[in-house]
Protein backbone atom coordinates (compact mmCIF):
# COMPACT_ATOMS: atom_id res chain seq x y z
CA UNK A 1 0.00 0.00 0.00
CA UNK A 2 1.08 3.59 -1.22
CA UNK A 3 0.05 6.13 1.31
CA UNK A 4 -0.33 10.03 -0.56
CA UNK A 5 -1.00 12.79 2.26
CA UNK A 6 -2.47 15.91 1.49
CA UNK A 7 -4.49 18.83 2.58
CA UNK A 8 -7.94 20.24 1.67
CA UNK A 9 -8.10 23.34 -0.30
CA UNK A 10 -5.62 24.33 -3.22
CA UNK A 11 -3.29 21.68 -2.57
CA UNK A 12 -5.45 18.96 -3.23
CA UNK A 13 -7.10 20.66 -6.08
CA UNK A 14 -3.95 21.48 -7.56
CA UNK A 15 -2.33 17.76 -6.88
CA UNK A 16 -4.80 16.29 -9.12
CA UNK A 17 -3.22 16.78 -12.15
CA UNK A 18 -0.17 15.35 -10.98
CA UNK A 19 -1.58 12.22 -9.80
CA UNK A 20 -3.23 11.91 -13.10
CA UNK A 21 0.38 12.10 -14.64
CA UNK A 22 0.94 8.78 -12.82
CA UNK A 23 -2.58 7.18 -13.50
CA UNK A 24 -3.90 7.78 -10.15
CA UNK A 25 -7.72 9.07 -9.75
CA UNK A 26 -9.11 10.00 -6.44
CA UNK A 27 -12.39 8.33 -6.44
CA UNK A 28 -14.11 10.72 -3.48
CA UNK A 29 -14.32 14.19 -3.38
CA UNK A 30 -13.44 15.72 0.18
CA UNK A 31 -15.38 18.81 -0.11
CA UNK A 32 -18.68 16.55 -0.45
CA UNK A 33 -17.25 13.37 2.34
CA UNK A 34 -16.49 13.29 5.56
CA UNK A 35 -13.99 10.52 4.91
CA UNK A 36 -10.56 11.24 5.93
CA UNK A 37 -9.08 8.20 3.75
CA UNK A 38 -9.45 8.57 0.18
CA UNK A 39 -9.36 5.68 -2.40
CA UNK A 40 -8.22 5.81 -5.25
CA UNK A 41 -8.53 3.93 -9.01
CA UNK A 42 -5.21 2.08 -7.66
CA UNK A 43 -6.26 -0.42 -5.05
CA UNK A 44 -3.27 -0.12 -3.62
CA UNK A 45 -2.87 3.83 -3.24
CA UNK A 46 -4.65 5.50 -1.20
CA UNK A 47 -4.89 9.33 -0.10
CA UNK A 48 -4.99 10.46 3.90
CA UNK A 49 -6.33 14.12 4.14
CA UNK A 50 -4.28 15.81 7.06
CA UNK A 51 -4.25 19.59 8.20
CA UNK A 52 -1.88 20.96 5.65
CA UNK A 53 0.83 21.88 9.25
CA UNK A 54 0.36 18.04 9.75
CA UNK A 55 1.96 16.79 6.15
CA UNK A 56 5.46 16.92 7.26
CA UNK A 57 5.09 15.05 10.02
CA UNK A 58 2.64 12.12 8.62
CA UNK A 59 5.43 11.54 6.29
CA UNK A 60 8.69 11.85 8.78
CA UNK A 61 7.13 9.55 11.02
CA UNK A 62 5.83 7.12 8.33
CA UNK A 63 2.02 7.52 8.69
CA UNK A 64 2.37 8.03 4.94
CA UNK A 65 4.96 7.66 2.43
CA UNK A 66 4.49 10.85 0.63
CA UNK A 67 2.90 14.15 0.63
CA UNK A 68 2.59 17.88 -0.47
CA UNK A 69 2.99 20.55 1.73
CA UNK A 70 3.86 23.84 0.91
CA UNK A 71 7.51 25.50 1.55
CA UNK A 72 6.42 27.55 4.53
CA UNK A 73 5.46 24.61 6.50
CA UNK A 74 7.92 22.17 5.18
CA UNK A 75 10.53 25.33 6.43
CA UNK A 76 8.48 25.30 10.05
CA UNK A 77 8.22 21.72 10.64
CA UNK A 78 12.57 21.79 9.76
CA UNK A 79 12.27 18.67 7.39
CA UNK A 80 14.08 16.48 9.46
CA UNK A 81 13.50 12.51 7.89
CA UNK A 82 12.01 14.04 5.07
CA UNK A 83 13.50 13.39 0.90
CA UNK A 84 12.35 16.34 -1.31
CA UNK A 85 12.56 15.42 -4.45
CA UNK A 86 10.43 18.36 -6.49
CA UNK A 87 9.58 21.70 -6.08
CA UNK A 88 5.81 20.83 -7.60
CA UNK A 89 5.25 24.67 -8.33
CA UNK A 90 1.80 24.54 -7.24
CA UNK A 91 -0.47 26.73 -4.78
CA UNK A 92 2.15 29.60 -5.78
CA UNK A 93 1.73 32.27 -3.07
CA UNK A 94 4.23 34.78 -0.96
CA UNK A 95 4.85 35.22 2.93
CA UNK A 96 4.89 38.60 3.59
CA UNK A 97 4.57 41.11 6.17
CA UNK A 98 1.80 43.13 7.17
CA UNK A 99 0.38 45.85 8.68
CA UNK A 100 -2.39 48.70 9.00
CA UNK A 101 -2.15 51.23 6.22
CA UNK A 102 -1.91 54.16 8.88
CA UNK A 103 0.97 52.23 10.56
CA UNK A 104 4.29 53.84 9.87
CA UNK A 105 6.57 50.39 9.43
CA UNK A 106 9.33 52.06 7.68
CA UNK A 107 10.06 54.53 10.63
CA UNK A 108 9.36 51.79 13.13
CA UNK A 109 12.18 49.98 11.94
CA UNK A 110 14.64 53.13 11.60
CA UNK A 111 13.81 54.06 15.26
CA UNK A 112 14.91 50.75 16.04
CA UNK A 113 11.23 50.23 17.95
CA UNK A 114 9.95 47.01 19.18
CA UNK A 115 7.85 45.26 17.10
CA UNK A 116 4.66 43.04 18.19
CA UNK A 117 4.52 40.21 15.63
CA UNK A 118 1.21 37.82 15.46
CA UNK A 119 2.05 34.77 13.12
CA UNK A 120 1.77 31.44 12.47
CA UNK A 121 5.18 30.87 10.98
CA UNK A 122 7.31 32.03 14.08
CA UNK A 123 10.21 30.08 12.74
CA UNK A 124 10.35 32.23 9.38
CA UNK A 125 9.41 35.79 10.97
CA UNK A 126 11.56 35.24 13.71
CA UNK A 127 14.64 34.34 11.51
CA UNK A 128 13.06 37.17 8.97
CA UNK A 129 13.60 39.63 11.93
CA UNK A 130 16.73 38.49 13.51
CA UNK A 131 18.88 39.05 10.04
CA UNK A 132 17.24 42.57 9.83
CA UNK A 133 18.31 43.37 13.00
CA UNK A 134 14.61 43.94 14.44
CA UNK A 135 13.73 42.94 17.80
CA UNK A 136 9.92 41.19 17.52
CA UNK A 137 7.98 40.04 20.65
CA UNK A 138 6.49 37.18 18.90
CA UNK A 139 2.85 36.07 19.40
CA UNK A 140 2.05 32.50 17.66
CA UNK A 141 -1.57 32.65 15.86
CA UNK A 142 -3.29 29.85 14.02
CA UNK A 143 -5.27 31.69 11.83
CA UNK A 144 -7.03 34.94 10.92
CA UNK A 145 -3.91 36.90 11.31
CA UNK A 146 -5.50 39.76 10.10
CA UNK A 147 -7.10 40.51 12.91
CA UNK A 148 -4.42 40.97 15.27
CA UNK A 149 -3.30 44.66 14.22
CA UNK A 150 -6.52 45.50 13.50
CA UNK A 151 -7.45 44.57 17.25
CA UNK A 152 -4.38 46.17 18.22
CA UNK A 153 -2.78 42.51 19.26
CA UNK A 154 -0.04 43.11 17.12
CA UNK A 155 1.55 45.62 15.48
CA UNK A 156 2.56 43.83 12.19
CA UNK A 157 1.54 39.96 10.72
CA UNK A 158 4.09 37.71 8.50
CA UNK A 159 1.03 35.58 6.89
CA UNK A 160 0.79 34.21 3.62
CA UNK A 161 -0.35 36.33 0.65
CA UNK A 162 -1.83 35.43 -2.71
CA UNK A 163 -4.14 37.50 -4.03
CA UNK A 164 -3.87 39.80 -1.70
CA UNK A 165 -7.63 39.93 -1.43
CA UNK A 166 -7.91 39.21 2.30
CA UNK A 167 -5.21 42.33 3.06
CA UNK A 168 -7.55 44.59 0.97
CA UNK A 169 -10.56 43.56 2.64
CA UNK A 170 -9.32 44.08 5.80
CA UNK A 171 -7.02 47.55 5.53
CA UNK A 172 -3.56 46.06 5.65
CA UNK A 173 -0.74 46.48 3.36
CA UNK A 174 2.31 44.48 2.17
CA UNK A 175 5.36 46.45 3.59
CA UNK A 176 8.03 43.42 2.69
CA UNK A 177 8.15 40.13 1.01
CA UNK A 178 9.92 37.43 3.10
CA UNK A 179 10.01 34.55 0.26
CA UNK A 180 8.10 32.71 -2.25
CA UNK A 181 6.19 29.58 -1.56
CA UNK A 182 5.22 27.02 -3.80
CA UNK A 183 4.22 23.06 -2.75
CA UNK A 184 6.85 20.72 -2.67
CA UNK A 185 6.60 16.45 -2.76
CA UNK A 186 7.99 14.89 0.46
CA UNK A 187 8.54 11.31 0.79
CA UNK A 188 9.45 8.96 3.93
CA UNK A 189 13.23 7.93 3.26
CA UNK A 190 12.48 4.48 5.03
CA UNK A 191 9.33 3.97 2.34
CA UNK A 192 11.68 4.99 -0.59
CA UNK A 193 13.87 2.03 0.20
CA UNK A 194 11.19 -0.60 0.93
CA UNK A 195 8.82 0.57 -1.44
CA UNK A 196 11.19 1.88 -4.21
CA UNK A 197 9.94 0.68 -7.49
CA UNK A 198 6.17 2.23 -6.74
CA UNK A 199 7.38 5.45 -5.32
CA UNK A 200 10.19 6.04 -8.29
CA UNK A 201 7.06 5.88 -10.52
CA UNK A 202 4.95 8.54 -8.90
CA UNK A 203 7.88 10.68 -8.58
CA UNK A 204 8.71 10.23 -12.08
CA UNK A 205 5.20 11.18 -13.24
CA UNK A 206 4.85 14.10 -11.00
CA UNK A 207 8.05 15.12 -12.00
CA UNK A 208 7.17 14.94 -15.86
CA UNK A 209 3.99 16.75 -15.37
CA UNK A 210 5.75 20.04 -13.42
CA UNK A 211 4.18 23.02 -15.03
CA UNK A 212 6.86 25.39 -16.10
CA UNK A 213 5.10 28.68 -16.19
C1 LIG B 1 -4.80 32.29 3.91
C2 LIG B 1 -3.69 33.22 4.38
C3 LIG B 1 -4.27 34.58 4.13
C4 LIG B 1 -5.07 34.36 2.85
C5 LIG B 1 -4.27 34.82 1.66
O1 LIG B 1 -5.75 32.20 4.94
O2 LIG B 1 -3.42 33.01 5.78
O3 LIG B 1 -5.10 34.98 5.17
O4 LIG B 1 -5.32 32.94 2.76
O5 LIG B 1 -5.00 34.68 0.46
P1 LIG B 1 -5.36 35.94 -0.45
O6 LIG B 1 -4.15 36.81 -0.55
O7 LIG B 1 -5.72 35.31 -1.76
O8 LIG B 1 -6.52 36.66 0.18
P2 LIG B 1 -6.82 31.07 5.05
O9 LIG B 1 -8.05 31.48 4.31
O10 LIG B 1 -6.22 29.79 4.60
O11 LIG B 1 -7.23 31.00 6.59
P3 LIG B 1 -6.38 30.95 7.96
O12 LIG B 1 -5.23 31.88 7.86
O13 LIG B 1 -7.34 31.41 9.00
O14 LIG B 1 -5.94 29.54 8.14
MG1 LIG C 1 -5.40 33.54 6.70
Amino acid sequence: MITLALSKGRIFEETLPLLAAAGIEVLEDPEKSRKLILPTNQPEVRVVLVRASDVPTYVQYGGADLGVTGKDTLIEHGGQGLYQPLDLRIAKCRVSVAVRADFDYQQAVRQGARLKVATKYTGIARDFFATKGVHVDMIKLYGSMELAPLTGLADAIVDLVSTGNTLKANHLVEVERIMDISSHLVVNQAALKLKQAPLRRIIDAFAGAIRQD
